[in-house]
């Protein structure tokens, strides 16, 4: 009896003093387990005459239930407790601010070849594309590049490793040899990547990446380009002039863009001419359509006779004009960026400050957004 009452206080002692869960459950193991105290003494039971049992019986088994539910009870009490404190330490704060989310933008140059494609569009031109690595041919040869002529190094080009034919293949120095692949898909209808596959009139523009061997603040070892092209059965200079000279001022945003166009020269068109716009540079930025000064944004003029033969067009029966913009030179014109090579350093602030949002409201000027 005595024995029995002395167990349980000491019991339910260890229980209430137990600290956690794995304490309790030592406690339930030494006391309720296979061969735990009260267990033992549940076995002894068999042993015992019947009178002895009577006695004992309900006296053990209680020992055994009022140990096993002060356990279940101080059990429930520390798992109510860990509830409590995970959720006081994981309560989620709502009116914390969320964390700022960086977005991406578009880069400058991709914004200003999407202004510019969407301005000739509304011309009347479409996309052609070709590829950045170029056949000799291509680039030089049908452009009326003599061969073996200084001019192909006047690029700085930067050659492929020749083919077992000797041929080197180059990094495009420019967007012109798409004129060619444009030109002789007429013929040969190849090229499947060759957006435009129309017979003469052909109003084609060309953005993409070109390569010279070239580092400075106003040159950069890639940079891109948009050509055009027009062929058709009476264009002249002065088609030239008025498509150049739109285009500016709509890109621009400005009415009245004063141009002139100075003699030079490019192998593969005759006359030859490069058209500076008038513009002020007497507050350190440039402003165009105002001012006396002169800046110099595009490479133009009519597509050389031997450039029409040599891809397959009769030069008595087509003519037309070639044009050369310098895309990510007329994006820092338009938008004050001063160092070419910010353009393509790939930082993230400058991108941040100078990107565009993919989804501003659309430009009244380009209808672009
Ligand atoms: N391809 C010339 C250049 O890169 C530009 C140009 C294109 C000039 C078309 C005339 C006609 O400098």
């Amino acid at each position: 009896m005595t024995d029995l009452n002395t167990l349980k206080t000491d019991l339910i002692a260890q229980v209430e003093a137990a600290p956690d869960a794995a304490a309790l459950e030592a406690i339930r193991i030494s006391a309720l387990g296979k061969s735990g105290q009260i267990s033992e003494l549940l076995k002894s039971l068999g042993k015992m005459s019947p009178d002895e049992r009577r006695e004992q019986g309900p006296l053990i088994n209680g020992l055994r239930d009022a140990v096993a539910g002060r356990i279940a009870e101080r059990k429930a009490e520390m798992e109510a407790a860990e509830l409590d404190r995970r959720l006081a330490a994981e309560r989620v704060d709502l009116s914390l601010p969320a964390p700022p989310r960086r977005r991406g933008s578009v880069h400058p140059t991709m914004q200003v070849m999407d202004e510019m494609v969407s301005i000739f569009a509304e011309m009347g031109f479409s996309v052609a594309e070709g590829p950045d690595i170029e056949t000799d041919f291509n680039n030089f040869t049908a452009l009326n590049f003599p061969p073996k002529h200084p001019a192909r190094e006047m690029h700085d080009t930067f050659f492929m490793a020749a083919d077992e034919a000797g041929d080197r293949k180059v990094l495009r120095t420019h967007t012109s040899p798409v004129q060619v692949r444009v030109m002789r898909q007429i013929n040969e209808k190849v090229p499947a990547w060759v957006a435009t596959g129309q017979e003469p009139p052909i109003r084609v523009v060309v953005p993409g990446r070109t390569y010279r061997c070239d580092s400075d603040a106003t040159h950069t070892p890639m940079f891109h380009q948009m050509e055009g092209l027009v062929i058709d059965k009476a264009v002249h200079m002065g088609h030239l002039k008025w498509t150049l000279e739109t285009f500016i001022s709509r890109f621009f945003e400005t009415e009245g863009v004063v141009s002139r166009f100075r003699p030079h020269h490019f192998p593969f068109t005759e006359p030859s001419a490069e058209m500076d716009v008038q513009c002020d540079r007497s507050g350190g930025d440039i402003k165009i359509g105002q001012g006396t000064d002169w800046l110099e944004v595009v490479g133009c003029g009519m597509v050389h006779p031997n450039v029409l033969r040599n891809c397959g067009l009769d030069p008595e029966v087509w003519q037309g004009f070639a044009f050369g913009f310098g895309v990510d030179r007329l994006g820092m014109l338009k938008y004050g960026m001063p160092d070419l090579r910010d353009m393509f350093a790939g930082d993230a602030r400058w991108l941040g400050h100078y990107g565009f949002s993919p989804f501003a409201m659309p430009n009244p000027a380009t209808g672009l957004s």
